[in-house]
């Protein structure tokens, strides 16, 4: 006997007088003396039964599973609130399948429970109405994922997870191997190195939904356990490959959000992110460009004795009242440790210039300068000054976000996508150290090749990331493909011969066989569906995630091990732990 004959959540009028099997559980019980009423929901949602006999659901509490027959009947009142609120289900015969204690959260779509309740029981969590379209929103772009690549022509292949250290910028997770005593497996930060070797290996066009591993500090959209959505293709240009791209990101778009976004996506260069919105991730939902300040406020800056290398700032309009003094001493005091000395505001109030600074500004031009920043009426310019150019921008471009908040600024669109690119090759560590701005297999702008010699510091690189609403959704370049300059890299990121053939020797000596050109990118499956799915907690999106903590509440991990585990692996814990 089948359990069941219908999805609850799927019942319409045109069930109206059949006979039906349901299954799930008890969302809700209201008793009205002669009458019981029950939601009951399943994956598909709730439908409402009613008891004609009061004594048979005597027992039912919350979150009991029961299968009950009976027929759909049609409300005299619908339910508006409720998908299947026209009909409701005359029960006929209950069978209590399971019973439940008394849940330790409400299980409803908005629960009461914080979120350690909700991780450590996660099952219970998950039956709640909102995850689970979160899980069908994750499970259908995985689906597009697969569907669009092999349109495309891309292969799906896996990679080994029991690895060695691949560089990604974080520590690595570690699995130590009973057969070889003191020898370690990585678990893969990305699938890098062997994507690339599958490019040599003369596979042109890969894909893989893979599962990556990062030891690093956790934040609302990091998870040290998360997916990439990875790509590699040989001979394809950077144009073509970023156009591919887009194709996959329109149809998940499409399909997910009924949402067609425009190609080819916008193009930012690295420099003009930074210059523009003081962020190699902005969040060009909104306007608000940062802007060079004029003339007339350099020379007011100068008079002051305060004025730096560079002076930018951020025109904020109709902010007049919002951004009082305090605001801008309270932002002050949080830009502080981003090398930020002081705030200066500007504001229009009914076409005067009122600003703490104004009497270092020339009367006789207050309404030039007002011009010149193009502030209207309770418009309001803020700048600061500084040295380095990248310190000023970062500092305004992280006011920028906080304008944005305080002013509850409108988008101006639901999505904004676009390709941050030409990046640097290097950044510069706190040692003064060149390390990988993406990581150190990424190709050099083929006209900057001279610079790796007299200036790597300035070198751009072919790298792209993909950014919507502000996340770096994904990230990836086009490869060296040629012996020299990979080893020209290595030698630059400080790494002796030695180590280079000891650690990268296995990748390099591939190089000696006709190594196609090519490149890939990897986006990041759990940030993509986070904005799908219009959370800006990572958690949300991962049905099993870990805590800020790196723990799994639910599972308890990680956890000691038995001694003789460890035994087998020949490990001993200090004894001051
Ligand atoms: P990258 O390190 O930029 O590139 O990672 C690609 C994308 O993966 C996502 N991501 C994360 N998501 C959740 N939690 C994390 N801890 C986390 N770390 C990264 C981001 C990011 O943009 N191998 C290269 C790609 C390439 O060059 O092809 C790589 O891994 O969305």
């Amino acid at each position: 006997m089948e359990y069941r004959t219908d999805h609850n959540g799927l019942l319409t009028l045109e069930h109206v007088d059949k006979v039906v099997k349901l299954v799930g559980w008890v969302q809700k019980k209201r008793n009205l003396g002669s009458l019981v009423f029950i939601d009951l929901r399943d994956h598909s949602g709730i439908i409402q039964l009613f008891f004609p006999d009061t004594e048979v659901a005597k027992e039912l509490k919350s979150e009991f599973l029961i299968q009950i027959t009976g027929i759909v009947r049609k409300k005299a009142v619908a339910n508006k609130l409720l998908k299947t609120g026209e009909i409701e289900v005359e029960v006929q015969t209950l069978t209590i399948i399971n019973g439940s204690e008394t849940p330790p959260l409400i299980i409803d779509d908005v629960t009461d429970a914080g979120e350690e309740t909700r991780l450590a029981y996660r099952y219970l969590d998950l039956r709640r109405a909102p995850m689970q379209e979160i899980l069908k929103i994750r499970s259908q772009v995985t689906q597009i994922v697969h569907q669009s690549f092999a349109k495309l022509g891309f292969m799906h292949i896996e990679t080994p997870l029991l690895t060695l250290s691949t560089p990604g910028g974080a520590r690595d997770f570690l699995v130590p191997s009973r057969i070889h005593p003191g020898s370690f497996y990585a678990l893969p930060q990305s699938p890098q190195i062997y994507k690339q070797l599958l490019m040599i290996g003369g596979v042109e066009k890969y894909y893989q939904i893979a599962r990556c591993f990062r030891d690093e500090d956790l934040r609302a959209d990091r998870q040290p356990d998360f997916t990439q959505i990875d790509v590699e293709t040989a001979f394809l240009t950077q144009d073509e490959l970023l156009a591919q791209m887009e194709t996959i990101i329109s149809e998940i778009f499409k399909q997910v959000k009924g949402v067609n976004i425009t190609t080819p996506f916008t193009r930012l260069t690295y420099q003009d992110a930074i210059d523009l919105y003081g962020s190699d991730k902005p969040d060009l939902r909104f306007d608000l460009p940062l802007s060079k300040a004029p003339q007339g406020l350099i020379d007011a800056y100068q008079k002051a004795g305060f004025l730096s290398l560079h002076l930018k700032g951020i025109r904020l309009p109709n902010a007049s009242l919002t951004i009082t003094r305090k605001v801008i001493d309270e932002w002050t005091v949080f830009l502080k440790p981003f090398g930020i000395k002081g705030l200066v505001m500007i504001k229009n109030e009914q076409g005067q210039l009122v600003s703490s600074f104004s009497k270092f500004i020339d009367p006789s031009s207050h309404l030039s300068l007002l011009q010149d920043l193009q502030l209207n009426d309770q418009d309001v310019y803020i700048c600061t000054t500084h040295d380095d150019f990248k310190t000023l921008s970062t500092a305004l471009g992280i006011l920028r976000l906080k304008a944005i908040q305080l002013l509850q600024l409108k988008a101006k669109q639901t999505y904004a996508i676009a390709w941050i690119t030409d990046f640097p090759l290097f950044d510069t560590n706190e040692k003064g150290q060149l390390v990988s701005a993406h990581h150190p297999f990424t190709r050099p702008k083929d006209s900057q090749l001279s610079l790796l010699t007299t200036h790597p510091e300035q070198v751009i690189a072919q790298a792209y990331d993909l950014v919507m609403n502000g996340y770096e959704a994904g990230g990836g370049s086009m490869r060296i493909f040629d012996k020299a300059t990979q080893h020209q890299i290595f030698t630059l990121l400080g790494l002796s011969d030695e180590a280079i053939k000891q650690k990268f020797g296995w990748f390099i000596d591939a190089f000696n066989y006709g190594t196609p050109p090519h490149g890939g990118i990897a986006l990041g499956l759990d940030r993509l569906t986070m904005i799908l799915a219009n959370t800006d907690n990572i958690k949300d999106v991962i049905a099993f995630p870990k805590n800020l903590k790196m723990v799994g509440l639910l599972e308890k991990t990680p956890n000691p091990v038995e001694k003789t585990q460890l035994e087998e692996l020949s490990l001993r814990i200090k004894e001051s732990l």
